[in-house]
């Protein structure tokens, strides 16, 4: 049974989902809220659905466990491939809210020529899940999407903002310019981090769309339907777990997050079949 005093969980790949952890630290700072980065298994961008599913079954089931009022999928590409799972295996039990229909409502809202641009890793491109919930939205909408394979991990490494990165984000953006986009759904939680790069690639006229705000209020209406919500006059708490080097999550996170951090816990994770193992 979930109460009202139990913490709201939020999970991603890595520090990416701290900029949808910020949204909703501002938004609802009476409640608590507890973050697991599975920066183990970073990068999630170029592993198998089949994977994705079975690493996003296994974090939210822990977080459940410790205890959780709401479970917030702060990860597109967790969400692209577990979503229906997530919601099969929990969704009964708390509110489960993801990433990608929230982006999708907005960009179908801010469309004004219906060319509806998409950035996000190769993993959340190849399952179509933008495709789909574009089309719930806007049907007369096209979708140009591109798989962008370096720039989280650029990002997730924590360095300045650089060549490296403008030359990834240029190349991505090309494509998107060609095709006359109006509107461009950053459909991975790390990019928001280097949202001037995009939208100096794009030109001010294109709408850059990012989830945050759209999760933070989907979680505050949630919590407020189930009746669970904490009393506004306090103020929340927050903690953070992740599964790889806790001093590197702190020391990048601080940036993701733009408010302090504390301490990190390590958790072990399963081992993955694959990856950088970061
Ligand atoms: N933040 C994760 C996402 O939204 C991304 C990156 C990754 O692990 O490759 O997809």
């Amino acid at each position: 049974m979930v109460t009202s005093e139990l913490p709201i969980a939020v999970f991603d790949s890595g520090v990416g989902g701290l900029t949808v952890l910020h949204e909703c630290l501002v938004s609802l700072p009476h409640e608590d809220f507890v973050y697991l980065g599975d920066t183990a298994r970073f990068p999630y961008g170029d592993r198998s659905a089949d994977e994705l599913r079975r690493f996003a079954l296994e974090l939210a089931g822990r977080l459940v466990d410790d205890g959780a009022k709401a479970l917030v999928v702060a990860c597109n590409s967790a969400t692209a491939a577990a979503a229906p799972a997530l919601r099969e295996e929990f969704g009964t039990r708390l509110p489960v809210v993801t990433v990608v229909g929230p982006e999708s409502r907005l960009a179908a809202g801010a469309t004004t020529g219906g060319r509806v641009g998409l950035l996000a890793t190769p993993a959340t491109v190849a399952s179509g899940a933008y495709e789909r919930a574009l089309a719930e939205h806007a049907p007369d909408a096209e979708l140009f999407a591109v798989p962008c394979h370096a720039l989280a991990p650029l990002i997730q490494a924590g360095g300045e903002v650089d060549e490296r990165v403008v030359a990834s984000v240029e190349d991505a953006c090309a494509p998107l310019r060609e095709n006359g986009v109006d509107t461009v759904i950053l459909g991975c939680t790390h990019y928001p981090l280097v949202r001037p790069v995009i939208q100096r690639a794009l030109g001010r006229g294109v709408e850059v769309i990012t989830s945050g705000q759209a999760i933070a209020d989907e979680v505050g209406e949630a919590l407020a339907e189930a009746g669970i919500e904490r009393e506004e006059r306090r103020r929340g708490e927050y903690r953070f777990m992740c599964s790889g080097d806790a001093e590197s999550f702190r020391a990048v996170g601080t940036r993701f997050l733009q408010l302090p951090l504390g301490e990190v816990r390590h958790v072990e994770v399963e081992a993955a079949t694959a990856g950088s193992g970061r």
